[in-house]
């Protein structure tokens, strides 16, 4: 399905059916994804954390996420997918977040861009493209590509100042036209208290169980993530004991001559 008002109705909360999202970065991924029905897939700058192993999403580029976001598509062609504008790509100016959601559409027959923040030049990038024809889902609380502002990955909307701006953000993002708000680390009762104060669709992540739909890091949720045990996530998979185990498996009887048995055998 990948008609934006049907994967993300606007209007009365809650919405009738909770929304699933997961992130994907490859081709066999993301036709398991389909297969299976999640609504939407995104192509998270995620990636540069969880698949190229760099510290933080700053390093990905337009091209990389162009890259990943060509080989999921062909993957999940009936899907609705999102990908995201990774960091600098359209924060300098009006024009280069322009370019760089037109480049990522153009290149990549995805459906839809995703972008950090909720400042003026945000909400007249997303007024923008909305009138260009570029759908925009919008990401506020903890954004990823602010982590050297924040100081690490931390709850966000705690202080009442910081509450007030994000409600403000919300609203901006939403009557700017975006079709949906990614909440990322906020409090649970606060992503309530936004999520039924605008008319589009809230997904969150590590916002409690109030928002319209939640995503996840395919990585994390399959527990191939080592290690990462955020208490927001919950793993449905034993992702990386069973690799692990299978790579075991496979290393014993290639020693012991098990593998190939004749029945791999020409
Ligand atoms: O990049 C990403 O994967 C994301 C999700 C964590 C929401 O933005």
């Amino acid at each position: 399905m990948r008609d934006v008002s049907k994967v993300f109705p606007r209007g009365p909360k809650p919405v009738e059916k909770k929304i699933t999202v997961l992130t994907c970065y490859d081709f066999m991924f993301a036709r398991i994804l389909e297969d299976s029905g999640v609504d939407c897939i995104l192509v998270g700058d995620t990636l540069g954390v969880v698949y190229q192993g760099q510290p933080t999403t700053l390093p990905v580029t337009l091209d990389e996420m162009i890259y990943h976001a060509k080989a999921v598509r062909r993957g999940a062609p009936n899907t609705f997918v999102v990908v995201d504008l990774p960091f600098l790509s359209y924060q300098v100016s009006l024009e280069e977040g322009i370019r760089s959601a037109g480049k990522v559409m153009k290149e990549s027959g995805c459906d839809a861009v995703k972008f950090e923040g909720g400042g003026p030049e945000i909400l007249e990038l997303i007024y923008k493209l909305e009138r260009i024809g570029i759908p925009v889902m919008g990401h506020i609380g903890l954004t990823p590509q602010s982590v050297n502002v924040f100081g690490g990955h931390k709850i966000q909307g705690k202080a009442e100042q910081d509450k007030a701006r994000l409600i403000s953000e919300a609203k901006g993002i939403s009557d700017a036209g975006a079709f949906s708000i990614v909440f990322e680390l906020i409090p649970s009762t606060l992503a309530k208290e936004i999520s039924e104060s605008v008319p589009i669709p809230t997904i969150g992540i590590g916002a409690g169980a109030a928002t319209d739909g939640q995503v996840l890091v395919i990585y994390d949720f399959l527990g191939l993530n080592k290690g990462f045990k955020p208490k927001f996530l919950k793993t449905f998979l034993n992702g990386y004991d069973d690799v692990s185990g299978a790579v075991k498996n496979y290393i014993q009887e290639v020693r012991n001559g098990s593998f190939p048995g004749p029945e791999h055998s020409h």
